[in-house]
């Protein structure tokens, strides 16, 4: 069986080649975080096939080192390169410029691996479907059959049975396979739509449940958030997925105005077990709607629109968190991203303006509070001019760069940044003071 390393830390780009290289080609697969890491794995297993890698790994220059060293070790590996649009210097390393390309990754994987491309095209569609171990963790009972995935032989796979339709099961033994390393289940391809229907129904029916304390609904926002946010970035909006998110803004509006104190509610969501870029959508939307408040906005749809934005503002970069942490052109410039990436988070405010246009459910408006959330009118790059935008774009602005803030102290500790000074310097407008002030005055409520 060719053995094949995959460095990509884009989860969801990682999982597509993953999938697919073992059911299409059935490669044996090994993940490594970084080219130093693949180097000491290469010089105890030399007869690597192939390596597939993200360009860039933070700062390493991944494709180059891996390059360089296949080169002067004379190894016999091949190398695709994603995200490179420079000409190959070697006949070992195809790039590819749009590193997302994952069928044209998987193509140039077989051609460099001997595999004949007509097997390809037959097996156009894999017969199971692989789905995260966690996703079963808010279930009791499944509407299909849920198979363990084994290698049989070189080539093969075998798929066990191991939930039958219908069983009932505990967390404690979802907990155990989570244990022993299994990351996915494997669904049928013909009953994967209606798994996903029966799981946002369930997820659905759980954050709906009236009797359910706050810390537990938390967690299961959170959750279905992970689903929701990773299924519309696969496969766009469609009824489930919108009948989700559904659920979790309407509940994070409900749980907001319901809440007396917001600094309860926020100590609740950043002390929660869930996702760090759901905390943030859900305590920018808490600060963001407590500002409205304040300011006594005439507007009976803010706190919606508020929520929609805090929502669905970072989708574009939900696998990759930690460029949702960039919050001025400076930092941006400062991440040393690759071309690829810097477009990325350059257009993302804008991308994700163009996406919420088909949430059919979403408020008009919402859309533009995305669009302006790092103070470009247009959504591409950010701006600290943000006097002329409206008012709702200008109090997501301030309640987004506040979360940042504190997220951001919880994670690295230190003496409390003074955030509000920080704004006023930033944004120096006098129209933006008022908004500012209404976030202090927020701040001063809770003591
Ligand atoms: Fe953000
Ligand atoms: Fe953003």
């Amino acid at each position: 069986m060719a053995q094949v390393i995959l460095i990509e830390d884009n989860k969801t780009l990682n999982d597509l080649i993953s999938v697919n290289l073992t059911t299409y080609l059935g490669v044996d697969l090994i993940q490594r975080k970084n080219a130093q890491d693949a180097l000491s794995l290469l010089a105890i297993l030399p007869n690597i096939d192939l390596i597939i890698t993200a360009e860039k790994v933070d700062s390493e220059k991944t494709g180059e080192v891996l390059s360089q060293y296949i080169d002067s070790n004379k190894l016999d590996t091949g190398l695709i390169v994603l995200g490179s649009s420079a000409v190959a210097q070697n006949d070992f390393t195809i790039n590819i410029p749009n590193g997302k390309d994952w069928e044209e990754v998987v193509h140039a994987s077989a051609k460099i691996l001997g595999i004949n491309e007509n097997v390809l095209a037959k097996k156009a569609v894999p017969d199971y479907i692989a789905v995260p171990v966690r996703y079963f963790l808010n279930l009791d009972y499944v509407n299909c059959d849920v198979f363990i995935r084994i290698k049989k032989s070189p080539t093969e796979y075998q798929f066990v049975k191991r939930i039958h339709n219908g069983d009932t099961f505990s967390k404690e033994s979802i907990k155990r396979y989570m244990d022993q390393g299994l990351e996915n289940f494997h669904i049928d391809k013909d009953a994967y739509k209606n798994f996903t229907i029966f799981l946002s129904n369930r997820l659905v029916e759980k954050i709906d449940s009236p009797n359910m304390d706050e810390t537990k609904k938390i967690q299961i926002m959170g959750e279905s958030y992970d689903v929701a946010v990773r299924e519309i970035a696969k496969l766009g909006f469609n009824s489930e997925t919108i009948q989700l998110t559904e659920a979790i803004i309407h509940n994070m509006v409900k749980n907001f105005e319901k809440s007396p104190e917001m600094s309860n509610l926020l100590h609740k969501v950043i002390n929660s077990n869930t996702g760090l870029l759901y905390q943030r959508c859900h305590m920018t939307s808490v600060v963001a709607s407590e500002m409205i408040k304040n300011l006594k906005f005439e507007d009976p749809k803010a706190y919606e629109k508020i929520a929609y934005a805090s929502f669905f503002h970072d989708i574009m970069l939900a696998d990759r968190e930690e460029l949702t942490k960039i919050n001025s052109f400076d930092e941006l410039e400062k991440a040393n991203l690759s071309e690829q990436d810097w477009d990325m988070v350059f257009n993302h405010a804008m991308e994700a303006a163009v996406l919420l246009r088909k949430h059919p459910e979403a408020p008009t408006g919402s859309d533009e509070i995305i669009k302006h959330h790092h103070g470009a009118t247009n959504g591409k790059g950010f701006s600290n001019n943000i006097e002329k935008l409206p008012d709702l774009s200008k109090i997501f602005i301030i309640a987004h760069h506040f979360v940042l803030e504190l997220v951001r102290f919880k994670e690295t500790g230190g003496d409390p940044k003074p955030v509000t000074e920080e704004l006023y310097k930033r944004y120096p407008s006098p129209d933006v003071a008022i908004i500012i002030k209404a976030l202090e005055k927020t701040l001063k409520k809770k003591k």
